[in-house]
């Protein structure tokens, strides 16, 4: 069990805390001021100091620096009389991981405890695998710190120097782009042409001789011959993005350079051989597209070779700290801003959101604080997270912000509207967003088609077969 340090020169206060602490199991230690509280710090191995902010003699301030010296990962919660936030403030900066403020429940301050005793437990583990997994893989540009990113590089590693096709999956704003970019970079292609082509922004008719050039004449307007991406990417990579929106049409001629490495311009006779590593993305789930009839599975069993899923950023928030520092650290280079880091307490904010739009959504947000930032560093002030409801495509969100910020509005249910008719209404609006495509809807909703369809049923919505 984890051994606490309690350090108040108030001593019934000390007392009720030391009494409270040991009934939850914590061997606790006690000090009346800074310089005892040191004296035993060296002694003793202290796992979460609590300290009071006022002390005789050397300040809680002062002290907090002092035991961050001895220890800089040791968790510091501190306590503070109201009226003094200022001073609590302080504190985080100087590394504190929270504060209570004065008076507090006991409730309250075995809660933060709790708290920062599992994170800091996190943390240690998380130093461990690493440690464990022995080797680290390491990209340029790439922030991959988390057991999960490290996974998924270990995984570009091994396939980058194959021809193997790779499928990238992930929602919006994972990395896919930067994903595909280093698999090409680290092939033996790499001195080859990386061409990317994103499938959703080109209208339909464009799109085949985009991918495949056309000749002379082809089409009106044709006045040249135009050779298309797959030429172009002779001897390098081809990046197709958004594969889930290439119309079924293109489909079939995409499986044929996929199996035979050839195909014909546009209006053109001749049959192009191309030597191309094909790389595709897509941020849809394939398989129900596969389910849908919009996907042809022999297409999709192609491109599956290698199948790299880049988790969404809320599944590897070890990583948001290092990603913090990386993207200040480019913003202020750009900007030229005398930006020196950020706060505890701001990382804390950051590191707390549930960030729907992942990795793209934080880089915007630090760009953003670094841009508007007047001092020289970045606190909780100059975080501005985005709270609607939908943004990026989230429908309600669970995030609570350390920012202590009102202006958040998470949707909620009207008045006399009960929970349940709230969801109903969203699986309703889900439905019409999705032109009552089932599959669609249940993705929107982040539910399986089948978990849709049973709450369909117990809505009364009759299940009828979509068009
Ligand atoms: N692990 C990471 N380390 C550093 N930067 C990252 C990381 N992941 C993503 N980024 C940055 O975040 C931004 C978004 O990444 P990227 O464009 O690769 O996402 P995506 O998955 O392709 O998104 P979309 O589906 O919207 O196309 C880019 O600027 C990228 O450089
Ligand atoms: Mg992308």
């Amino acid at each position: 069990m984890a051994t606490i340090l309690i350090v108040e020169d108030e001593p019934k206060m000390l007392r009720l805390l030391e009494l409270n602490l040991a009934e939850d199991g914590y061997t606790t230690l006690a000090a009346a001021d800074a310089e005892d509280a040191l004296k035993l710090l060296r002694r003793e191995k202290v796992d979460l100091i609590v300290t009071d902010l006022k002390l005789p003699g050397m300040n809680g301030l002062e002290f907090l620096q002092a035991a961050k010296r001895t220890n800089a990962a040791l968790p510091v919660v501190v306590m503070t009389a109201y009226g003094t936030v200022e001073t609590a403030v302080e504190a985080m900066k100087a590394g504190a991981s929270d504060f209570v403020l004065k008076p507090f429940s006991l409730e309250e301050i075995k809660l933060v405890v709790r708290k920062e005793l599992d994170v800091h437990q996190l943390r240690e583990e998380n130093r461990d695998l690493r440690e464990a997994l022995g080797r680290r893989y390491e990209f340029k540009n790439i922030v991959a710190h988390s057991p999960r990113m490290q996974e998924v590089l270990a995984t570009v590693e091994r396939v980058a120097t194959t021809n193997a096709t790779v499928l990238l999956g992930g929602e919006s704003g994972v990395g896919k782009d930067l994903i595909a970019r280093a698999i090409h970079q680290h092939s033996r292609r790499a001195s080859g042409p990386f061409i990317k082509i994103n499938c959703t922004a080109i209208p339909e008719n464009l799109l085949e001789s985009e991918l495949f050039g056309y000749e002379k004449g082809a089409f009106t307007g044709a006045a040249t011959s135009k050779p298309g991406k797959f030429e172009l990417a002779d001897k390098g990579s081809i990046f197709l993005d958004e594969i889930g929106d290439v119309p079924p049409a293109i489909q079939v001629k995409l499986l044929r350079v996929l199996q035979e490495r050839e195909f014909e311009r546009l209006g053109g006779t001749r049959t192009l051989k191309v030597d191309v590593r094909l790389i595709a993305a897509t941020n849809r789930d394939l398989r129900a597209a596969l389910e849908d009839g919009t996907f042809r599975e022999d297409l999709y069993y192609r491109l599956n070779v290698v199948p790299i899923s880049i988790p969404p950023l809320r599944e590897h928030k070890e990583d948001i700290p290092y990603l913090v520092d990386h993207f200040v650290e480019r913003f202020v280079r750009e900007s030229g801003k005398p930006i020196t880091g950020v706060t505890p307490a701001a990382v804390r904010v950051l590191t707390d959101f549930h960030w729907p739009g992942n990795v793209r959504e934080l880089e915007n947000i630090i760009e953003r604080a670094v841009a508007l930032s007047t001092g020289t560093v970045l606190d909780v002030g100059d975080i501005y997270l985005d709270f609607r409801p939908g943004a990026m495509g989230a429908v309600a969100t669970g995030a609570v912000a350390a920012s202590g910020s009102a202006a958040q509005s998470i949707p909620f249910p009207p008045d006399g509207m009960t929970l349940e008719q709230f969801e109903d209404e969203i699986i309703r609006e889900a439905l019409r967003r999705s032109a009552g495509n089932k599959s669609h809807a249940a993705r929107l909703l982040g539910l399986s088609r089948n978990a849709l369809r049973y709450r369909l049923s117990k809505m009364g919505v009759p299940d009828e077969p979509e068009a």
